[in-house]
């Protein structure tokens, strides 16, 4: 199987050193912007909590995608979401009868389909991690993964299946045909606290420890409830950290807003050392996908008129950040 792993950061790393495995599946690399290539002509080391691997599958930039590279039948689509136009329209002529899966964080797979008509396009949402370290390494630290994949347009060439067994090399893997959902939880969950510990730059421990912090939390998560549920998407619990929706969509001052911020700091009881991955974006003064998270829930209120102030808020504030390096 010929996979195409485009983005060489944290996650596509990562992914690539579980998946490289030849002659049974061929990885390319593919950089973006080519930044990486140098680090990683030595080869790729990866470390896991199981183990460490050195691969040295093939590198070819973006720019240098043609007919002689041969045509994948998965391409891996771990790009930021910046990146995305970009990366699609570089391999959109070398895309026919394979399957794109893209575990990008946010709505991207549904904007991928529409750019790929007649392109077969997944969604992979990721309980994962994967951070680029210099020189050509990487690491992934979690030790309770999963990824659910589902169809978001075409159908898979041959069905799902070879995906998630290719998959599930990286993580346990979960087929869904309520994929929406599953998008539209995390994207809710992660837009509340990804956005509030890199505003204040704290781990998420001090985040849930801090009242305000924490009531800040629930009602941007409820406030993307609401413009989820408008737009005709049915979360369950387990789509947004186990919470019921209605309990979610009272917010803090809703009449379970105790259970709410309870359960809210509960379920982040594991990451609590943490610090989102939009806050080490700004840390390392690199763009972060805030656009592609708050902006696509205050985008998507904006198509449906319903009210996403916060969210409104927490984009203006993380954009402020990124443009003048500090903490407002
Ligand atoms: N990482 C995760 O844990 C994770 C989990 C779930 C979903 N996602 C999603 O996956 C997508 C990609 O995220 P990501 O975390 O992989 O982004 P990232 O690490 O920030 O990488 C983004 C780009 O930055 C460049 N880059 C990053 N680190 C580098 C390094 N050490 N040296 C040289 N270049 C470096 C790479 O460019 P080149 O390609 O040009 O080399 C890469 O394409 C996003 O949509 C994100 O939301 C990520």
């Amino acid at each position: 199987m010929n996979v195409w792993v485009i983005g060489t950061g944290g996650l596509g790393r990562v992914l690539a050193g579980y998946l490289h495995d030849p002659p049974a599946t061929n990885v390319l690399l593919v950089p973006v912007r080519g930044t990486s290539v140098d680090g990683l002509a030595s080869g790729l080391t990866v470390f896991t909590p199981e183990r460490t691997v050195t691969v040295r599958p093939p590198i070819v930039p973006l720019s240098a995608v043609d007919s002689t590279v041969g045509r994948p039948d998965v391409v891996l689509l771990c790009v930021k979401g910046d990146d995305t136009e970009r990366a699609v329209a570089a391999v959109a002529a070398h895309v026919h009868g394979t399957l794109v899966v893209t575990p990008q964080n946010g709505l991207q797979a549904y904007r991928v389909a529409d750019w790929l008509p007649g392109t077969s396009v997944a969604a992979a949402v990721m309980a994962f991690d994967g951070t680029a370290l210099d020189g050509g390494r990487a690491v992934q630290r979690r030790t309770r993964r999963r990824i659910t994949l589902g169809m978001v347009s075409g159908t898979a060439p041959a069905g799902l299946r070879p995906a998630a067994t290719l998959l599930s090399r990286c993580a346990p893997v979960t087929l869904s045909e309520q994929i929406d959902a599953t998008l539209w939880g995390k994207l809710v969950t992660n837009a509340a606290g990804n956005a509030v510990s890199a505003i204040t730059r704290l781990t998420m421990g001090e985040v849930t420890a801090h009242p305000d912090l924490l009531a800040w939390c629930v009602d941007l998560m409820s406030e993307g409830a609401e413009v989820a549920a408008r737009h005709g998407v049915r979360l369950a619990a387990a789509d947004l950290l186990g919470i019921a929706p209605e309990v979610v969509r009272g917010g803090s001052t809703g009449p379970h807003g105790r259970r709410l911020m309870a359960d809210y700091a509960a379920a982040h009881e594991p990451v609590a050392a943490l610090r989102s991955s939009m806050c080490r974006d700004l840390d390392q003064g690199r763009p972060t996908e805030v656009a592609w998270i708050n902006g696509e829930i205050v985008r998507h209120g904006d198509a449906v008129g319903a009210a996403t102030i916060l969210h409104q808020q927490a984009t203006a504030k993380v954009r402020h950040i990124e443009q003048k390096g500090s903490s407002c």
